[in-house]
């Protein structure tokens, strides 16, 4: 595997072919040492990929790419969903148009998902695991796509970009926290396809709420206005016909 613009952006790159999760392996790899600031492991394919509330995430060799980043104490462990949304988004759209961000954090190509985002918390700081769809994988749900769709682009081209944006926004995190989040917020609520969508929230404890989807917070959260205001830490999300 080429990955020289990748080493470039990142003196902290660490590459395995095939690994369980990249997340769970940063978590193990954290449980023997403690690492430094975005220390990151990038994977060409998993065998036990994971994804948000307990599901599968699928990587195949050739296909896919897999990347966990360690933030050590983020200025703002809030707003990580956002930073990490942001910076996914940024990198898809120098590969493909109509690029946005479903809530809380898939990124979609023509309302299709190429990427998907998981945060979990770790001893000193949070695990950010990032999956992108370099090509299609055998049997993806038609509500998958690829960036090959869109024309060339390699596991070296994104993992460089999303290591350079990764640490762009990390290195302003920690100069100007306040702005920062002011303007993560409004680039991820301008290009948040949620917005403005009738939605059907399942809360993480059970219970539903359908209303619309009015605005994505100081903290991330997502606003949904049924017969009261909600403001949404996490939920799953399903856009209905408006
Ligand atoms: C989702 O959309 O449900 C989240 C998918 C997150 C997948 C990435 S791939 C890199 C990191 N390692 C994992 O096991 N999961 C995340």
């Amino acid at each position: 595997m080429n990955l020289e613009k990748s080493q470039l952006a990142s003196k902290n790159l660490h590459f395995l072919e095939s690994v369980d999760s990249t997340n769970l392996e940063l978590a193990r790899r954290l449980d023997q040492a403690a690492l430094p600031d975005l220390y990151a492991l990038a994977a060409a394919s998993q065998t036990k990929g994971q994804g948000r509330l307990g599901r599968e995430w699928v990587s195949e060799p050739g296909s896919s790419l897999s990347l966990s980043v360690f933030f050590a104490a983020p200025e703002l462990p809030e707003l990580m969903p956002v930073v990490l949304a942001v910076a996914a988004a940024r990198v898809v759209s120098l590969h493909a148009p109509e690029v946005s961000i479903k809530w809380p954090n898939d990124i979609l190509i023509s309302g299709r998902k190429v990427s998907g985002l998981l945060l979990q918390v770790a001893p000193g700081g949070v695990i950010a695991g990032i999956g992108v769809n370099i090509a299609i994988q055998r049997g993806a749900p038609e509500t998958a796509c690829a960036l090959s769709e869109f024309g060339a682009a390699s596991f070296d081209d994104v993992l460089s970009g999303l290591l350079m944006e990764l640490g762009q926004l990390r290195a302003r995190m920690a100069q100007s926290p306040a702005d920062i989040a002011i303007e993560l917020v409004e680039e991820y609520s301008k290009n948040c396809s949620t917005l403005n969508s009738r939605v059907r929230a399942q809360l993480p404890g059970g219970g539903e709420i359908v209303g619309l989807a009015t605005g994505i917070n100081a903290t991330g959260h997502l606003v949904v206005q049924s017969d009261k205001r909600h403001e949404l830490s996490a939920a799953d999300v399903w856009h209905l016909r408006n």
